[in-house]
């Protein structure tokens, strides 16, 4: 049954779904990845300040597209970077191409990875720094992005929970060498499902239009490269020539019209999800909660509910009060809490121990999140925490 107070309500509107129908009504009307996911790219990139981006079936295929390539970049292998409180697809697309994860504590803060840990784990392995945007957090710092910019270790930024945040006045997702994003249904914005790959590297936006298609090469737009192969390949058809063992994670027309639209709405969604958290934790008790998050260009993704103290007493209690007053919650906060715990983790005999990562372990067992989003009215988020400060 709904929760009176749910993760996410009314996230596709009617209009999105009669710009559909219209579109159905054509006589024959191009349903497959064409010129409807070509236009919500070029108005992603534009919204978001990036040359180039690739609209793929998910933020999980985003992220296997960002690691499938730089496994290619890196045939040898090595070393991601990785933090323990992320979505399941962060790390499983770090063993799925043969890298080692290589994890760090977040900073508390931000929820993110702790600058300080991330520079001290770069070894002469080190291919990449894979950094989730947890909750709508920026998880940046100057610091940081100087460091691998001057050390050329690529920073791939996952933004699936935080559509809008900025870092220093500029939207994250364009620090980085490529970015992805989820339009999954309770995301800041939803194409039903869906994802984009962003950059700014011409060469790398070829890969990843051919790596979100079979790795065939008549899709890259660049004719010099395509030649290039057809001249290796002269017995293959160019129609036919597969660059790179890849994969099919193409969108299609009906996500990117839904996609267009939302888009418009996507700045005011962000201004609302923001002033709600304001409002949250203006009047969240700060006895019990956490409330020195680092709020600056933050674009709340939901309200983070984290036990001051272990306390697993109140932890107890503040469950049975939000399931007694119909608020929807996730334990853990993002995808679960600490990855290092997961079932699919342990199998591969790593050597990690939860307990060496305790910022996360205290976000996976003291804390949690709720929902927030546009609809949601200042009289809901004062219910909601008139139960919560009353626990
Ligand atoms: C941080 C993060 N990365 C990746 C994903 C995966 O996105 P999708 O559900 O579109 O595959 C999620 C999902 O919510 C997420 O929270």
């Amino acid at each position: 049954m709904m929760k009176k107070f749910p993760l996410m309500r009314n996230n596709i509107a009617r209009q999105d779904l009669d710009l559909v129908i219209e579109h159905l009504k054509l006589d024959d009307p191009i349903l497959t990845n064409g010129p409807k996911c070509r236009e919500f790219e070029a108005a992603w990139s534009k919204w978001l300040g990036v040359k180039y981006s690739v609209f793929v079936s998910s933020g999980s295929a985003a992220n296997l597209i960002s690691m499938a390539i730089l496994k290619a970049e890196n045939p040898q292998g090595g070393e991601i970077i990785v933090p323990p409180l992320t979505w399941v697809s962060d790390i499983a697309s770090v063993i799925q191409n043969g890298f080692t994860p290589v994890f760090c504590d977040i900073n508390p803060t931000t929820l993110a990875m702790n600058d300080r840990e991330v520079i001290a784990a770069i070894t002469d392995r080190t291919v990449g720094v894979f950094l989730t945007h947890v909750q709508g957090f920026n998880g940046l710092t100057d610091w940081l992005v100087d460091e691998l910019n001057a050390r050329s270790i690529p920073l791939i930024e996952d933004v699936c929970e935080s559509h809008g945040a900025e870092h220093k006045g500029k939207k994250v997702g364009t620090f980085g060498y490529m970015s992805n994003f989820s339009f999954y249904y309770a995301h800041h914005m939803t194409t039903i499902e869906g994802g984009m790959v962003c950059t700014d590297d011409e060469a790398l936006y070829q890969k990843i239009r051919m790596f979100r298609s079979h790795g065939m090469l008549r899709e890259t737009t660049d004719i010099a490269l395509q030649n290039e192969f057809k001249a290796t390949y002269p017995d293959l058809n160019p129609a036919f020539i597969f660059a790179h063992a890849a994969y099919n994670l193409r969108n299609n027309e009906i996500g990117a019209i839904i996609g267009l639209n939302q888009l418009k709405g996507l700045d005011q969604i962000v201004a609302d999800r923001t002033a709600n958290q304001e409002l949250f934790f203006s009047l969240l008790d700060g006895e019990k909660y956490q409330k020195d998050f680092l709020f600056e260009g933050s674009s709340n993704y939901a309200f983070n509910l984290i036990l001051k103290n272990k306390d697993d007493e109140l932890m107890k209690r503040l469950e049975v009060a939000l399931d007694e007053n119909s608020i929807e919650y996730r334990k853990g906060s993002a995808g679960g809490g600490n990855q290092i715990r997961q079932p699919y983790l342990k199998d591969l005999n790593l050597g990690l121990e939860p307990r060496d990562f305790q910022n996360t372990e205290h976000v996976h067992f003291y804390g949690m999140y709720i929902g927030n989003f546009p609809t949601l009215n200042a009289e809901e988020i004062k219910e909601i925490c008139s139960v919560i400060n009353a626990v």
